[in-house]
């Protein structure tokens, strides 16, 4: 469904006082506390309209809301920084609007316009700038999320929609390198599945195996293909890279894959260094033996809210495989470290992956 909305800018009801005095934003908590105001627009009688700054508060929904029911909802997860300037920095919000267009496609949901999503992420960064933390592993997460508004409990799409951006201070996401099991139970994703939109069902699915996991003593699980559980898919909540032989090997992108917009930043970063990649089916077999033989050099994820995340176990039919130590992985610390000085500011944006506000 391809939408029109002709504003350039949206109309701004500020707060009458802020709460950020109230906030620690050296020590934010991950998902806690929300910024003072949220974009937001509704999309009815085919097309987008109240698109507006207003505070961040309750909304009032009928308990028929068709996303309750059938969970035809979308959303994206990216960042905001602070350079030394004071300027905010938002690493590639238009990979984020384009995923999200593609999550709408998937989801019999409307195109979110630029003018809303990314013109109206400029303007509120503009209000809540002083809501992006500064500290070294701190930023402002920003969560865009597209939902069905419907009434009405009779299965079919729902007619109208709601569109909002909603920010939070934000700390690290994992405070140590990370413990992880390879799931060869249950499924994400399967092939023609939902995999690759970020629709609300996906977390909801994951989240009993992953509780189950967290009960072993696993941050995450690994996901493995849904039909014969021996290819590596992704974690819960980042993409997965291996360094197998001085090679940055991962899954490529499938339509049970979530193509994570930090996963592409690195395999950019990894050939513009001349480092081999190989984007591929990755066996389990072929993990495991690379950890027993020697040649796995590092593992780790990569997402928006984990950043780089190295793994330190990964744990296989009931065995755990500790890997090597995380002071000597080259390549994810070169990485993380590169990754952060782009988002900061800190060295040149040669690739154009940052707006400045
Ligand atoms: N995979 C899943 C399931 C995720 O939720 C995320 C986070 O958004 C990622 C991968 C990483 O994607 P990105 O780097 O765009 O944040
Ligand atoms: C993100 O990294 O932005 C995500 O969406 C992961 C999340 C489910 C916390």
């Amino acid at each position: 469904m391809t939408t029109e909305f002709a504003s350039a800018t949206l109309p701004i009801h500020p707060v009458a006082k802020s709460r950020l005095a109230e906030v620690d934003l050296q020590n934010p908590v991950f998902g806690r506390t929300f910024a003072d105001h949220m974009v937001s627009a509704d999309f009815v009688d085919g097309r987008w309209t109240n698109a507006q700054i207003m505070p961040y508060g309750n909304l009032s929904l009928s308990p028929a809301l068709s996303v309750i029911h059938y969970g035809q909802g979308i959303f994206e997860g990216l960042k905001a920084y602070k350079n030394d300037k004071g300027e905010v920095l938002v690493f590639r919000p238009e990979e984020n609007w384009k995923r999200m267009n593609r999550s709408a496609l998937r989801m019999c949901m409307p195109e979110v316009p630029e003018e809303i999503f990314l013109d109206g992420l400029r303007e509120l960064m503009n209000l809540d700038r002083g809501w992006v933390p500064t500290r070294e592993g701190c930023s402002l997460y920003l969560r865009p999320v597209l939902f069905a508004t419907d009434a009405f409990i009779g299965l079919r799409p729902s007619e109208t929609f709601k569109f909002l951006i909603i920010t939070s201070p934000a700390g690290v996401y994992y405070a140590e390198p990370v413990k992880v099991k390879i799931e060869t139970h249950y499924t994400r994703a399967v092939e023609g599945g939902t995999g690759a939109a970020k629709c609300a069902g996906n977390y909801a699915a994951a989240m009993y195996p992953t509780k189950l996991a967290g009960s072993q003593g696993y941050h995450q699980v690994i996901w493995t293909d849904g039909k014969q559980h021996q290819y590596i898919e992704e974690a819960g909540s980042m993409n997965i890279m291996f360094v197998i032989n001085g090679k940055l090997v991962t899954p490529a992108e499938t339509d049970s894959v979530l193509p994570g917009i930090t996963r592409r930043s690195v395999l950019a970063l990894a050939r513009e260094w001349g480092i081999p990649v190989e984007e591929r089916k990755v066996s389990v077999n072929e993990i495991i033996e690379a950890i027993q033989n020697g040649s796995l050099e590092e593992a780790f994820g990569c997402g928006t809210a984990a950043t780089i995340a190295h793994i330190r176990t990964i744990a296989y039919q009931g065995v755990d495989y500790e890997l090597p130590g995380v002071e000597n992985r080259r390549f994810a610390n070169r990485v993380y470290n590169e990754l952060e000085d782009i988002k900061r500011g800190r060295t040149a944006d040669r690739h154009g992956w940052v707006m400045t506000i």
